[in-house]
Order: C-alpha cells, then sequence, then structure tokens
C-alpha cells in the first residue's frame, strides 16, 4: 500500500528515514532506528510548580525494531510482553488526524502568539508555574514575562502548546534530538506518556501517518480515548509503571 504523505508542523526537524514509530493495531509501539529511551522526571520548583525534567534510568534500545508497550499492562515495562493480548483494555486509535494547530486556539499579544489545543493535554503543568502562560503572555513586552513564555511552552511535553515570535512569523520550538523518553510524574503519583521528542515519523500498520511534529506523547497506560495520543487518564487513573523512582539528590 502507497504511504501517505504526512503533514508536517512547523518548527520539526526533518529527520530522513532513520527513525519511525509503528503501532501495532492490537499491540505496542515498534520503534526503529536505536533512540535514546530513558525516564524523565517532572520536578517541581519551591513553590510545587512544576518546573524542570530531571533524567533517571535509561533503557536498552538495541532491537529492531524494540516494542514498548502501549496497554499499561506489560509486567517488564517499558517492554511490550506480549501482555496486550489477554489485558482488558481498548486499543483503537481513535484520535482525529487533522494537523494539531488546525484546531488550536490562537492568544495573542504584543511579541508573541500562543497557540492552544487542549486535546493534547497531558497535565504535565509547566503552564501554570509562575502566573500560568495565559496570563503571562499578555506582559510578552517584558522579557521576564516573554522568557517565562517560551520556557513554559517549551517544556509542554505534547506540544499543547506552541509559540511563534510574531516579529520574525515563526514558531518557536525547543531544539530536541530524536529520542523516547518514559515521563514520570512523583508530585502526582503517577507515570506518564512516552515522549517523542525531534520529529519521529509515527505511523499505524496500515501506513498511514500521523503528523509530524517535534513533540508527540502516546498513551502508554492504555486508558487514553484519544490512541495514541495521551488525553492525561493516566493521572485520573493513578497508572504506575513500577520502573525506578527517581534518585534523591545529596543536598
Ligand atoms: S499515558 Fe496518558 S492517558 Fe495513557
Amino acid at each position: 500500500m502507497e504511504k501517505e504523505n504526512p503533514s508536517i508542523e512547523p518548527g520539526t526537524p526533518i529527520l530522513g528515514k532513520d527513525y519511525s514509530i509503528i503501532i501495532d493495531t492490537k499491540g505496542p509501539y515498534f520503534v526503529y532506528g536505536h533512540p535514546r529511551l530513558q525516564q524523565e522526571f517532572i520536578v517541581p520548583n519551591a513553590d510545587g510548580e512544576a518546573w524542570e525534567y530531571h533524567p533517571g534510568e535509561t533503557y536498552n534500545t538495541e532491537a529492531e525494531p524494540v516494542a514498548l508497550c502501549r496497554c499499561g499492562h506489560s509486567r517488564t515495562k517499558p517492554y511490550c510482553d506480549g501482555a496486550h493480548t489477554q489485558a482488558d483494555w481498548d486499543p483503537r486509535l481513535t484520535a482525529d488526524r487533522t494537523p494539531l494547530l488546525d484546531s488550536a486556539e490562537t492568544y495573542d499579544s504584543q511579541y508573541l502568539e500562543l497557540s492552544d489545543n487542549p486535546d493534547y493535554c497531558v497535565h504535565a503543568r509547566f503552564c501554570m508555574a509562575k502566573g500560568t502562560v495565559w496570563e503571562q503572555i499578555n506582559n510578552s513586552d517584558q522579557k521576564e514575562s516573554y522568557d517565562l513564555c517560551v520556557r513554559e511552552t517549551f517544556h509542554c511535553p505534547s506540544g499543547r502548546l506552541k509559540i511563534k515570535n510574531k516579529k520574525e512569523d515563526r514558531f518557536l520550538e525547543p531544539s530536541l534530538k530524536p529520542s523516547l523518553s518514559l515521563i514520570e510524574d512523583p508530585q502526582e503519583e503517577c507515570s506518564g506518556p512516552l515522549w517523542v521528542k525531534g520529529g519521529i515519523p509515527i505511523e499505524d500498520c496500515e501506513c498511514n501517518a500521523y503528523e509530524i511534529r517535534n513533540r508527540v506523547t502516546l498513551c502508554r497506560c492504555g486508558a487514553s480515548t484519544n490512541k495514541p495520543y495521551c488525553d492525561g487518564t493516566h493521572a485520573t487513573i493513578h497508572f504506575k509503571d513500577g520502573l525506578k523512582p527517581l534518585k534523591k539528590h545529596k543536598e
């Protein structure tokens, strides 16, 4: 079957054919190209607001492909152990394939324009720190607020939030190497999605491509109603992957 040409979100690096993720219809994510796979913990600032990521354990991706659990039931997470065949879950890929920005709301200000598509929210909460990004953007003429808006949108793992420099008419995106992260959220006592970074192409088993984006979050708890994307349900069900907790840093 001939492959559809995927749309590419503005600001996404073009990778060629080195990496890809193919989603099994009723099973795992098959990852090609050996991207780095690492835990990333959402860590709060002194005010208890989600503020930065701390790296955790790295996992082997030497297999080609490596099969990663997406049903949430594997006993060998982050890898698939075949549990999806017996588990009670709905594997259907129901997400709308229209480009994320097509159905985003925009918030305008003097120097920045914020695009927001809440369907992609994964409850990472970086946008809530130091006054919300929606409030800060009204002060984008002040450097502190401008920088905060850029920082908070760059930390949004799903790309729900995107920011445009109006003067240059250009979307700003963090520089992300093609890699995968397992989001961990100790503050909310849950594990989050598989964070796909750097424009890795994703398609289903019938070669239908999803929009290629710099920041994508795929469900790995099995409970999202917007698969393959995470819709934040992991926080409601307190999904836990049982992987290593964040190491305590010495004072
Ligand atoms: S990992 Fe977020 S909804 Fe499944």
